[in-house]
């Protein structure tokens, strides 16, 4: 090829850029719609339908903040929150601020299959830094998919569930950083931090112990065929539910799939958080005379801290309760589902809460986004390295102290998604009825949790005395006396 010396001529430097300004078009309209997909991939598209990735620009809280975020602010709020809950409505330029959503199509809302398969790199940490081919590739971890006449096929790490860059392209979304170099959502700095995203050196794979993504605990797999199409033989169906706390507020996507949606993640939630946290409970003779009930808490099944993610919206507590005869002598976070868990905390100093304490400039409790200045972090952490992973440093002791005996006790641990308080502060927008949206705000019960303490359930530990643990406390029991691995 002979270099080139001289420019260009201004008319062909123009045809060029005109064809590239064609190139960049984008794909076919087509692609950009999940309904394509449902043809031939009918699971993963009912699965990414209930997830909160389909909901994500459709979310009344969402649309209710960022409107309140662009008044307040005057506009300088632009596409940051939109940019995530609707990132191909911006990668496109359909949106600059979210205040249109409601005037564009339903197939650019959301966080989109073809958002996700169509990551060509991540170009950041934080704030998704994610771009696109806006090509018609779809990728994903096969390197010998079946072709079909819809879309090509691509192997990419970023949608590879073992490779250290599929947990960046999720992760970078899942970290927010917000105008005031505030480390708001963290969900990807925790996993970096711990030793999840460590391969083995011995065994780069990633493994259970040494490295886990995202996708490896959030996409479980199911061996049968990943679309309905001739030649295609069985593989490994990755779960599209993603679930985690939240569940649809509303209806979405309509009155009647909806309800079907919210009952599929409710049960795969619970199903997931199972495991998630674990407790000990102990009573045991207190030092000056009477007893005390100490409560332990450990973050056992996350890749991250408990809770993640929007911790200044989530409000996880203990509820404890112990008895002396029928006599109640503590009580504790017994909250009926519509009694706010703050108003709770205002009442009870002893009400043990997890969440992120988010303040403004003038150092009061903030709930906006834009105007957090700072947080202090309240969370269940996790180990930065695999031998850690039960360290005592990792697990949160707390004790209520009663003058007299204790023959029973039960606790368990809650989490409400979101505070009844920002559903009222966000309701003179305008967007939604808030006696209907704090009604279907469910209290999730991290289910390892739920256990009682009797004098016969009760094990002999060296520190603490009688104890009851969850049954997956098992491990961190072990290791302290080196049993377990
Ligand atoms: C006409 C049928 C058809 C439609 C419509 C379709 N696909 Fe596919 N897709 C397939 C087939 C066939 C495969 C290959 C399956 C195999 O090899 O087991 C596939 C594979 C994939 C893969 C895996 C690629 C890889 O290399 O790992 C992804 C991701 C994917 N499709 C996403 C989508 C998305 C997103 C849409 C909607 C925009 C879509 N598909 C629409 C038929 C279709
Ligand atoms: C070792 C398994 C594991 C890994 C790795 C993992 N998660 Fe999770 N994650 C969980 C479990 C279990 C829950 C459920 C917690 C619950 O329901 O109480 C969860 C919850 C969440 C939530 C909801 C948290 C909240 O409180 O709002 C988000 C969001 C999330 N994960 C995203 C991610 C992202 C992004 C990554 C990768 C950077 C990741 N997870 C890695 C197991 C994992
Ligand atoms: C939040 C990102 C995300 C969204 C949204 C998403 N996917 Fe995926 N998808 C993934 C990841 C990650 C994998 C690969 C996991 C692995 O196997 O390592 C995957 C895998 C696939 C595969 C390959 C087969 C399999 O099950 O592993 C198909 C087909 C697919 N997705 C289709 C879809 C369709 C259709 C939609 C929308 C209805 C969709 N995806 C939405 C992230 C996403
Ligand atoms: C474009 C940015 C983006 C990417 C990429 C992304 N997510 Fe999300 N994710 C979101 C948003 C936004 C929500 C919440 C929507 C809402 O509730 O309004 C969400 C919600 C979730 C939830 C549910 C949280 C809850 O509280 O219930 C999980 C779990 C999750 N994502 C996991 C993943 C995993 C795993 C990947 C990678 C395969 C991924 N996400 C990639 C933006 C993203
Ligand atoms: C970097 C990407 C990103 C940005 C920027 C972002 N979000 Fe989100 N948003 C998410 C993710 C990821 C989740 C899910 C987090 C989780 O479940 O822990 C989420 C969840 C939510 C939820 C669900 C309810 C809740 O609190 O759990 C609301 C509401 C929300 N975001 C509003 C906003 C608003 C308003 C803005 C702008 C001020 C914004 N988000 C900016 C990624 C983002």
């Amino acid at each position: 090829m002979t270099p080139r010396l001289l420019p260009l001529p201004l008319a062909l430097a123009a045809t060029l850029a005109a064809c590239n300004d064609d190139a960049q078009q984008g794909p076919p309209e087509a692609l950009l719609d999940p309904k394509t997909c449902e043809e031939c991939h009918p699971k993963h598209y009912r699965q990414w339908l209930g997830s909160m990735h389909a909901y994500a620009a459709d979310d009344p809280i969402f649309l209710a903040m960022n409107a309140r975020g662009q008044r307040e602010t005057g506009g300088a709020l632009g596409d940051f929150c939109i940019r995530c809950h609707a990132p191909v409505a911006v990668a496109l330029g359909k949106t600059t601020d979210g205040l249109n959503l409601d005037e564009l199509p339903q197939h650019l809302k959301g966080v989109t299959c073809y958002f996700c398969h169509n990551v060509e790199s991540v170009e950041g940490t934080h704030n998704n830094p994610l771009v696109l081919a806006m090509d018609g590739i779809m990728r994903g971890e096969l390197a010998d998919a079946v072709a079909n006449e819809v879309h090509e096929s691509e192997y990419s790490p970023h949608l590879d569930d073992s490779t250290i860059a599929s947990g960046q392209m999720c992760g970078s979304c899942h970290d927010i950083v917000n105008g005031h170099d505030v480390h708001l959502e963290r969900t990807y700095k925790e996993w970096v931090d711990s030793f999840y995203d460590t391969p083995d050196p011995a065994n780069p794979q990633l493994t259970i112990y040494f490295g886990n993504t995202c996708a490896r605990c959030h996409m479980f797999g199911s061996a049968e065929p990943i679309a309905d199409y001739e030649g295609v033989k069985s593989r490994s169906l990755r779960s599209h539910m993603m679930v985690g706390v939240d569940l649809a507020l509303t209806d979405f996507p309509d009155a009647e799939l909806g309800p079907q949606l919210v009952a599929e993640q409710t049960a795969e939630s619970d199903r997931q958080r199972m495991p998630s946290v674990c407790a000990g409970l102990c009573v045991r003779p207190a030092d000056g005379g009477g007893t005390d009930v100490v409560v332990w808490l450990h973050n056992e099944a996350q890749g991250h801290a408990w809770p993640s993610g929007a911790t200044q919206d989530r409000r996880a507590w203990v509820e404890l309760e112990a008895f002396d005869g029928d006599a109640a002598v503590v009580r504790t976070g017994v909250l009926a589902d519509d009694e706010p868990v703050d108003a709770a905390a205002a009442q009870d100093p002893t009400l043990w809460v997890f969440r992120d304490y988010a303040s403004n400039a003038d150092g009061a409790p903030e709930s906006m986004f834009w105007n957090i200045t700072a947080t202090e972090p309240n969370l269940l952490p996790i180990a930065a390295e695999a031998g850690l992973k039960y360290d005592k440093t990792t697990w949160r002791e707390r004790s209520w102290h009663v003058d007299g005996p204790v023959d029973r006790a039960r606790v368990q641990v809650n989490l409400r998604p979101i505070p009844h308080e920002l559903v009222d502060e966000l309701a003179d927008e305008g967007l939604f009825d808030p006696a209907a949206i704090k009604a279907r705000i469910r209290t999730n019960v991290a289910g390892s949790t739920q256990i009682e303490w009797t004098p016969d359930t009760a094990v002999m530990t060296d520190y603490e005395g009688p104890c009851v643990y969850s049954a997956s406390c098992f491990c961190a029991l072990a290791n302290e006396s080196g049993a377990c691995e």
